[in-house]
């Protein structure tokens, strides 16, 4: 089985569209989604309508899914996440309200050992950056592998012995190799806001086969999605950090 991994899309269209591209190309038979579908972005109804089309999707929500549902107020959240949490609460649907309000809360068990998280699998709204952290997660939870988002940052932390070892992503289809008997945590990367400098999308393909991730990136019309988002009436930082990766 191939799994498409998609995390932190953002409402972000032109970005989910690329990514749906180069993954069909790719292939694959299953969609997770690790949160964050919307917030920031001008365009939340018709990426969950693009998500929601997708074979075996399975998805957990975000921070922004839960404050654009009307779960939470965002007390947490800076000024301009807030703004678009509530400008995407009024844009949405009443039936992709609804898909927001119903989605799980991590972690979620999707297939023996395999888990999806959006921040950690000890705190869906913590993030997971430094080895430490990666480490209390190994040391807490029983998992083989738990793919995160969150960070908006590509990349692995393996545990090898007793040591959880960060492993940044370098380039597009890099390899990140499953060795049994180790365990891993694996973030694809963030689909509509990418902040590691480098303004493609970013996204991932688990093959259970080959017992690998595969960590894409792909060109998409950046400054399309940032026009967008200036004509919506969204924050202009939201759009120009689209054309940095920031
Ligand atoms: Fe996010």
């Amino acid at each position: 089985m191939r799994y498409l991994l998609l995390s932190d899309l953002h409402s972000n269209l032109e970005a989910a569209g690329a990514a749906l591209a180069r993954a069909r190309e790719a292939g694959y038979d299953r969609a997770l989604v690790l949160g964050d579908i919307v917030g920031y972005g001008a365009d939340p109804n018709t990426v969950i309508d693009l998500l929601r089309g997708l074979p075996g999707l399975l998805a957990i929500r975000g921070n922004h899914d839960k404050v654009a549902a009307g779960l939470e107020e965002g007390e947490e959240f800076n000024e301009v996440a807030r703004f678009a949490a509530i400008w995407t609460r009024r844009a949405l649907t009443p039936g992709n309200l609804a898909f927001l309000r119903e989605l799980p809360r991590g972690p979620l068990e999707f297939a023996p050992g395999r888990y999806l998280c959006h921040g950690t699998p000890l705190d869906e709204d913590g993030y997971l950056l430094e080895e430490e952290e990666a480490q209390r997660c190994f040391e807490r939870l029983d998992f083989e592998v738990c793919f995160f988002g969150h960070s908006h940052l590509a990349g692995a932390f393996v545990l090898e012995g007793t040591r959880a070892l960060r492993r940044p992503a370098t380039e597009d289809g890099m390899v990140v190799g499953l060795a049994r008997g180790r365990r891993y945590l694996v973030n694809p990367g963030s689909v509509g806001q990418p902040r590691d400098r480098d303004s493609r999308c970013s996204f991932g393909i688990y093959d259970d086969v080959r017992n690998a991730v595969i960590l894409h990136r792909a060109e998409y019309p950046a400054a399309a999605a940032r026009e967008k988002i200036l004509a919506a009436g969204l924050p202009r930082r939201l759009g120009d950090r689209l054309l940095v990766g920031a």
